[in-house]
This record gives structure tokens, C-alpha cells and sequence, in this order.
């Protein structure tokens, strides 16, 4: 008998959120001369605009001097995110959820009382800002928007507990960058909470609860009876100084944590939890965003427990908003069909200057991964990752290709990805099962993938590299790399010594 998990396996449905239902796959319909002649605008255009396309590491082509970057400049007070968002500010007015007539009794909805608190809230933005408590209780709740400088707070013992009713998460525009939902097309259901255009925001709380009661949703997943994309648990858009610490999120509905078009954000102390077969229920995806710093967070959940985004194909590729200065230090959890740290595949917009370190991955298939495709566009440029453990994880780096998941057919399969500049550093993995997998695309290969102190220990004698379409470096690696990866041309991508 087939059970979910091989389902799982064979839907590859790590980090999107193809799968149940039917994934729309584009094909490339007829080379009409009109889609030529579009095409060779773009490439022109391309080329006049390449510097505001491509990360200064294309143009000079000295990405990995960047590699270097442990000397230059970054101190030992740097390994915090405390540069990106400092401590939550105090607000002038403090409320809390049962002087607007919440009750926190597991079973009233709450969904007015929460946007008529954030209504009334609203006002002192200008003067001083405001907190809103929500206290020890079951508070049950449909989505509700954010305000600008607001802190939501969950003492201790608090659960919102996301409602059961579809219509209290009301359909949305599609993202832009996405060019329809992730998962159907049209609409997209609004996450629990929601906020679009502000400044200074804090979700903060003494790791109280917030419960997206997700199996609703996964459920019509499984059923293939879900008509709109399914809600994330905390949605941020087009915002900037946002702070998400020491909460447990569970049981999101669809990916957890998704800042787009945002800057400066910070997700700290975090506990976020969904049950390993629960589809796309990413831990925190930043997506076309800059400046985010992710730390000390602790993921299990049925998808990647971090996954760096920027839009998909010719959606992404028109908007190119690139996600960049992205650091993940310290985050550990598993997640047995996807990877802990996922680039892509949706990356069309850009990723660049990415830092990963002191991550601690166990039980999962992957542990570094990162995702393109044709038809992507867009780079993957100057990501460095290092101290990396892991544990009985399958294939420990995986790059990959060709997953057959676009958007309609309105895709480019003349859009090539980039994918320049990779460090991976001072990995060990114990028990996986196979060697790293690198695969590159045929007409747009893998440049600057450097290696250095990997050691992959415990894998059977007979386990080899699998590299294709790749080009790189690599030192004190074990077992010994597939040959792509001697280019001694590229050994100038390295700085470590
Ligand atoms: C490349 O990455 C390193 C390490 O994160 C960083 O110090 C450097 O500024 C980055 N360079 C560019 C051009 O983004
Ligand atoms: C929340 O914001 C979205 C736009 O970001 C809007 O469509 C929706 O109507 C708002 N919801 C409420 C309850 O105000
Ligand atoms: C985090 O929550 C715990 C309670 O679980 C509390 O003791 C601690 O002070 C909180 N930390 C911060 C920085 O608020
Ligand atoms: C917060 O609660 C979660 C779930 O109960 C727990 O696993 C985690 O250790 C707690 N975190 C802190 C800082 O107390
Ligand atoms: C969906 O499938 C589950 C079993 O996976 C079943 O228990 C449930 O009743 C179904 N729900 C709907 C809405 O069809
Ligand atoms: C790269 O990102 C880091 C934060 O991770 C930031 O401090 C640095 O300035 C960035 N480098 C460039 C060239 O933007
Ligand atoms: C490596 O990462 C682990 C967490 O996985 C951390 O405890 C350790 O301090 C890190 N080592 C260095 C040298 O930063
Ligand atoms: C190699 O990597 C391991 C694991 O992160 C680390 O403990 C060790 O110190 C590294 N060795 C060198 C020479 O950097
Ligand atoms: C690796 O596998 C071996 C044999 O199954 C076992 O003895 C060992 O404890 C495992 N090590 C880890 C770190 O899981
Ligand atoms: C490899 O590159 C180094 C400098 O990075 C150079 O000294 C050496 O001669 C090169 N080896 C070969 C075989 O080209």
C-alpha cells in the first residue's frame, strides 16, 4: 500500500505547493514570432539594465572575495539580529483583548473583537505607538490585519486558534511576483495575520501560541477539494522593521512565516511546529525581501524549515525584486520529505548575498538544497554557508533542477537561471544515506561552487558524488568529489585561509 509519505516522495512537492489537486504545469506552447520579438526586447533590455538586475558579485565578476567576508569587518557582536531590528520598543498605549470584549473561552469567534482592537488602535501610531495583550485563554479568531508601530503581545498560556470557518480567511489579489496563488489560480486566502504597507510591527509574546488549526486545509489538500490557495499563518507585505519573537506558531495552514517586499526583519526564538507530513508547511520563507535576519529558532514541519524566495518565473523575472542580506544562523529542526534550508526554487526576482550558518538538521531528506529550473530566470549569487550539522539526513546538499512547475504557459524557456558563487564550509553529515547530488542546467551551468571541510561520514563505501552542469572548487572534502568540482580555475572563488 502507497502511504503519504511515498506519495510525498513522488510529488516532490517540497517548497511549493503543487501536488493535491492537479499542479498546473506550463508548457512551452508554440515559438510564435510574437514571443520572439518579446524576447529580444527583453534580452536588449537586459542588457541596458543589467546593473539594476544582476548583484554587484555578477558585474565584477570577484564574487567570492565576498567569501572572505569573516575578517572584513564582521565582529563577534554581529552574530546577533540585533543590527536588523533592535529591542521591541515600548508603546505608549497598552490594551489588552478583554477590554474590547474578547472571549477566550476555545469557542467564541473573536475575528471582530480583533479588528475592531486594531481599528481603534490604528490612531496612536503617531503618538507612541500601542500594544495589544492578548492573556492567558483560547481566543478563536479569523484573519485580521496589523498596524503600523503595534505589538501584538501573547502572554503566557495565550492560543489564538484560527478559525474553522474558510470565509473567515477571505480571498486576496494575488502577489505579483506569482502572477496568480501559489497553489490555484486566481485569489489566494489572506493568512490569519495579516499586514500590508506598515512599519514597525512586533509579534512578540512569553511564547504564547498562535494555532492555525491547519488540517482543514491540508485535509482539502489531500482531498484535492481546495479551490483557493490555502492561508499562511503570518503574512507581511511591503512592510519594513518587523520583529517575530519567542512564539510557538503551529499547525499552519500553508507556509508559516512569509515576509515579501519587506526590509528588515527579524525572526528570533521561535518554536514552530506542524506534524512531518503536513503539506507546505514551510517554517519562515523570506521572499523578495532584504535585510532579514533568522535566528535561534527551533522548525518540525512537513517542508523546508527555511526557504529563501523571489518570485516565480515570468512573474518574478517582471517585478525582479531580489531577496538579499538574508543571514540563518542557528536554527535546528526536521522535516523528512524537504530540507532545512531551501533556496528557491521559486528565485526568479534574485537571491543574493545569503549567510547560513550553525544550522542543526536532523531526519530530513535534505540539508542544504537549492532549487531552479528553466523558465526561472532571475540568480542565485554569493550564498555562504558554513557549520552545518547533520544527522541521518538522506542527501545532504542537493542542488536540483527541472521540477516541471511553473506558473501557465506563459513561462520563458529561454530564462535561465544563474547560479553563482556557492561556499559551503565546515559541514559534517552523519548517516546519510547518499553522497551530495549537484545537478546544473544544461545551458546555464552551476559556476563557483566551493568546498571546503565537508566530511560526509557513515555513507556506504559505494555512495558517489553526482555533479552535472557544475563547476567548482573543493578541499579537505570527503569522500573525494566528483571531478567538476577540481576546477582549479575556480579556486580563486575561496578566500578561507
Ligand atoms: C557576499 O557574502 C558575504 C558573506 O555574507 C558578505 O560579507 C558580502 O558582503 C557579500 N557580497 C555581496 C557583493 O553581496
Ligand atoms: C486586510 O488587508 C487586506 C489588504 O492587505 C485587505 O484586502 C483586507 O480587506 C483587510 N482586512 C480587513 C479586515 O480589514
Ligand atoms: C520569552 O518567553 C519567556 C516565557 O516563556 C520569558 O520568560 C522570557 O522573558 C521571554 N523573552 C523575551 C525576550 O521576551
Ligand atoms: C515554548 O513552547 C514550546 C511548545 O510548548 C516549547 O517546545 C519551547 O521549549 C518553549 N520555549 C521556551 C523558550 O520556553
Ligand atoms: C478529507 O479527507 C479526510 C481524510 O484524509 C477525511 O477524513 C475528510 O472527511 C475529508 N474532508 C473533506 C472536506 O472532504
Ligand atoms: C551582505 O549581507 C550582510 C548581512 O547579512 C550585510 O551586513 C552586508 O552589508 C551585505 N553586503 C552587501 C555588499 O550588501
Ligand atoms: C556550530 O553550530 C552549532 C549549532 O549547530 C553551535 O553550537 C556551534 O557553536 C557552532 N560552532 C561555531 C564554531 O560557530
Ligand atoms: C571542520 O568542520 C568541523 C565541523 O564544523 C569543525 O568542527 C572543524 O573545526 C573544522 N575544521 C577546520 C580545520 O576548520
Ligand atoms: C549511524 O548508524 C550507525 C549504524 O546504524 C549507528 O550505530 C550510529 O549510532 C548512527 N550514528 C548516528 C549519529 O546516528
Ligand atoms: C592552480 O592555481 C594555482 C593558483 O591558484 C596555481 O598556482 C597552480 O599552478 C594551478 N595549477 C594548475 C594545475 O593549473
Amino acid at each position: 500500500m502507497q502511504s503519504k509519505m511515498d506519495f510525498l516522495d513522488k510529488q516532490n512537492i517540497c517548497g511549493g505547493g503543487g501536488g493535491g489537486g492537479g499542479v498546473i504545469t506550463g508548457k512551452f506552447s508554440s515559438w510564435s514570432p510574437l514571443l520572439l520579438l518579446v524576447t529580444l526586447v527583453a534580452l536588449l533590455s537586459f542588457q541596458i539594465t543589467t546593473r539594476t538586475l544582476y548583484p554587484p558579485v555578477l558585474i565584477s565578476g570577484q564574487p567570492a572575495a565576498a567569501v572572505a567576508g569573516e575578517e572584513s569587518g564582521i565582529s563577534a557582536g554581529s552574530r546577533s539580529c540585533a543590527g536588523f531590528y533592535g529591542s521591541p520598543p515600548a508603546r505608549k498605549v497598552v490594551m489588552s483583548i478583554e477590554e474590547f470584549g474578547g472571549v477566550g473561552d476555545g469557542k467564541t469567534s473573536n475575528t471582530e473583537t480583533f479588528r475592531e482592537a486594531v481599528r481603534y488602535m490604528q490612531r496612536f501610531g503617531e503618538s507612541g505607538g500601542s500594544q495589544l495583550n492578548v492573556p492567558k485563554g483560547r481566543w478563536v479568531t479569523g484573519s485580521f490585519n496589523l498596524t503600523s508601530h503595534f505589538t501584538l503581545f501573547l502572554e503566557e498560556g495565550a492560543v489564538l486558534l484560527g478559525s474553522q470557518v474558510p470565509e473567515e480567511w477571505p480571498i486576496i489579489e494575488p502577489l505579483p511576483s506569482y502572477g496568480r496563488g501559489r497553489e490555484r489560480l486566481g485569489g489566494r486566502h489572506i493568512s490569519l495575520i495579516h499586514g500590508d504597507g506598515l512599519t514597525d510591527v512586533v509579534i512578540t509574546g512569553h511564547n504564547g501560541t498562535i494555532d492555525g488549526q491547519g488540517k482543514m486545509w491540508w485535509d482539502l489538500w489531500w482531498n484535492r477539494t481546495l479551490e483557493y490557495t490555502r492561508g499562511h499563518l503570518i503574512e507581511l507585505m511591503n512592510s519594513n522593521s518587523i520583529l517575530i519573537s519567542n512564539l510557538t506558531l503551529r499547525d499552519s495552514p500553508f507556509w508559516t512565516i512569509h515576509p515579501i517586499y519587506c526590509s528588515n526583519v527579524v525572526v528570533r526564538d521561535m518554536t514552530i511546529l506542524a506534524p512531518l507530513n503536513a503539506p507546505n508547511t514551510d517554517g519562515i520563507d523570506p521572499d523578495s525581501c532584504t535585510n532579514v535576519c533568522i535566528e535561534d529558532c527551533y522548525i518540525e514541519s512537513g517542508d523546508d524549515l527555511v526557504a529563501v524566495k523571489s518570485g516565480w518565473d515570468q512573474y518574478g523575472i517582471k517585478m525582479a525584486r531580489p531577496s538579499s542580506n538574508i543571514i540563518v544562523r542557528r536554527v535546528s529542526g526536521t522535516t523528512p520529505t524537504c530540507s532545512g534550508v531551501g533556496i528557491g526554487s521559486e528565485m526568479s526576482g534574485g537571491i543574493f548575498n545569503v549567510t547560513i550558518e550553525d544550522l542543526n538538521v536532523w531526519n530530513s531528506a535534505a540539508g542544504v538544497r537549492i532549487k531552479t529550473d528553466k523558465g526561472r530566470g532571475g540568480y542565485i549569487a554569493n550564498i555562504t554557508i558554513s557549520n552545518i550539522t547533520m544527522n541521518r539526513v538522506k542527501v545532504p546538499i542537493r542542488f536540483s533542477r527541472g521540477s516541471n512547475d511553473h506558473p501557465d504557459d506563459g513561462w520563458d524557456p529561454k530564462a535561465l537561471p544563474v547560479v553563482m558563487g556557492v561556499s559551503i564550509s565546515n559541514v559534517v553529515s552523519y548517516n546519510s544515506t547518499k553522497a551530495p547530488v549537484l545537478m546544473g542546467i544544461e545551458d546555464a551551468p552551476f559556476g563557483g561552487i566551493c568546498m571546503k571541510n565537508v566530511s560526509l561520514l557513515g555513507l556506504v563505501s559505494s555512495a558517489s558524488w553526482h555533479c552535472e552542469y557544475v563547476s567548482g572548487f573543493a578541499d579537505e572534502v570527503f569522500p573525494v568529489p566528483c571531478p567538476q568540482l577540481q576546477d582549479n580555475f575556480s579556486s580563486s572563488w575561496c578566500s578561507y585561509s
